[in-house]
């Protein structure tokens, strides 16, 4: 029992600087909602809207349509009819529609390939990065961002979410410029199709569905862990039931 003891606190130690790590704390405006890249219904909700909102501008090349099909378990017939653009093919990559050349004189700014962006930036970052764009009639595309101050991308989801302006920390104590004052929070005033919590919900969506993409493998991973535990499992029976076979007739 001693030793059981021992060899669990080892376990425990082991696996400590893991969770230390997970709870650092952070200086995001919005706290993200628990983002499960393995569940399918989220996946395949946030990549509905990715394809519809995103592929316009952004490409993700190494992610297949046929890869996301065979994750989520869908047919090839259901993935044309749901999560593609009738120009795009199965078996390639989801590539833009827009030349990069056209997309840099427009933005200053190309925009990137989004395929691994959830290991560049964090699920924290991106989930911010869509609750945080706000209406800024300074900036010269109207739009601002107080994840990613000055971003040249518009503010492609406002008709779900509608338009936000920023709470600023207390406004006398800081200067007049714009530029300086502390965000603290976001206030909507202009609503969208969405409500503030099934926009919420979308955002949280396509983060999965981010995340997803940058770790395909994730989704198979957990299904062939549970296999690998099964199976040490039923080996530690038979050792088990083995091992008091075999000592019986000594003790
Ligand atoms: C109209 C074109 C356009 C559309 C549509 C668009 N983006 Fe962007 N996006 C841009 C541009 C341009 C940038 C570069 C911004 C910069 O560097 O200032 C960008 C930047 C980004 C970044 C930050 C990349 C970095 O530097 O880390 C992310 C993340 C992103 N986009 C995600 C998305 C997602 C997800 C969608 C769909 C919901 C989307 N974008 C739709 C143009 C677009």
């Amino acid at each position: 029992m001693n030793k059981l003891i021992k060899k669990t606190a080892l376990l425990l130690i082991l696996l400590a600087p893991g969770y230390a790590l997970a709870a650092g704390g952070s200086s995001f405006l919005f706290k993200t909602p628990n983002i499960d890249e393995t569940d399918k219904a989220a996946i395949q909700r946030g990549a509905r809207v990715f394809v519809n909102y995103c592929l316009t501008c952004h490409s993700a090349e190494y992610m297949r349509y046929k890869r996301v099909a065979d994750d989520l378990g869908i047919s090839e017939e259901i993935m044309k009819k749901n999560l593609m653009n009738p120009a795009d093919k199965f078996h390639d990559g989801m590539t833009v529609a827009i030349e990069e050349d056209d997309a840099k004189r427009w933005f200053g700014v190309p925009p990137p390939d989004l395929s691994v962006i959830s290991r560049a930036r964090g699920r924290d970052w991106l989930y911010n990065y869509f609750m945080t764009f706000y209406k800024d009639e300074s900036s010269p595309i109207g739009v601002n961002n107080a994840t990613f101050k000055d971003v040249a991308m518009p503010n492609v989801l406002w008709e779900l979410q509608g338009w936000q302006e920023p709470v600023y920390a207390d406004a006398a104590e800081h200067g007049e410029s714009d530029g300086d004052k502390q965000i603290v929070g976001m206030k909507l005033v202009e609503t969208g199709k969405l409500t503030p919590k099934e926009y919420q919900q979308t955002v949280r969506d396509l983060v999965t569905y981010m995340v997803y993409m940058g770790e395909p493998a994730e989704l198979k991973r957990h299904e062939i862990g549970f296999w690998v535990l099964a199976f040490l499992f039923v080996f530690l029976m038979i050792s088990y039931a083995l091992k008091r076979e075999y000592w019986k007739d000594i003790h």
